[in-house]
């Protein structure tokens, strides 16, 4: 699988990690940095590039990495056609896919282990969305949502 990573100063040493296992398995990993450790970093210079990659299909699967994985969550949700979730649990890792057409998976470099960021990466890699009717149809009214609604 052709894979999009991405993070900031905050996941760096995960994201090195990760990008080593992913080569390992075979997978083709696209990087967009951080490529170095730089403190005072921005995670949007790195995390919506890779957001858009995913978005157009350049890349099937995105990885978005923070300190929190907030910020990551937060920035690659702005690009249209991303459906991206910040993750901590074997559950919502596949289920996040299955169910709700996930793609990207956020993480944060301080709040989870390398080992448990690796089960949530492959369980998320290997998971496929249903395509199931009542799943269709709920990313249907999501995707009419118009983003400037701020009062239902
Ligand atoms: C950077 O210090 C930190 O704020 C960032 O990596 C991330 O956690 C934001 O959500």
């Amino acid at each position: 699988m052709k894979i999009a990573i991405a993070t900031d100063h905050g996941g760096f040493p995960l994201k090195e990690d990760l990008v080593a296992r992913l080569k390992k398995l075979g997978h083709e990993v696209v990087d967009f940095g951080a490529h170095e450790l730089s403190p005072g970093d921005d995670y949007p210079d790195f995390v919506l590039p890779m957001a858009r990659c995913v978005a157009d299909g350049t890349c099937e699967r995105g990885i978005a990495i923070c300190g929190s994985g907030v910020g990551a969550s937060i920035c690659a949700n702005r690009v249209g056609g991303v459906r991206a979730c910040l993750i901590h649990d074997h559950f919502s890792a596949r289920q996040g896919v299955e169910d709700d057409h996930m793609n990207i998976l956020c993480m944060g470099g301080r709040t989870v282990g390398v080992e448990v960021a690796w089960d949530l990466v492959r369980t998320f890699l290997e998971a496929c969305f249903s395509g199931e009717e009542r799943h269709l149809r709920r990313l249907a009214k999501v995707d009419a949502a118009p983003r400037n609604v701020t009062v239902l």
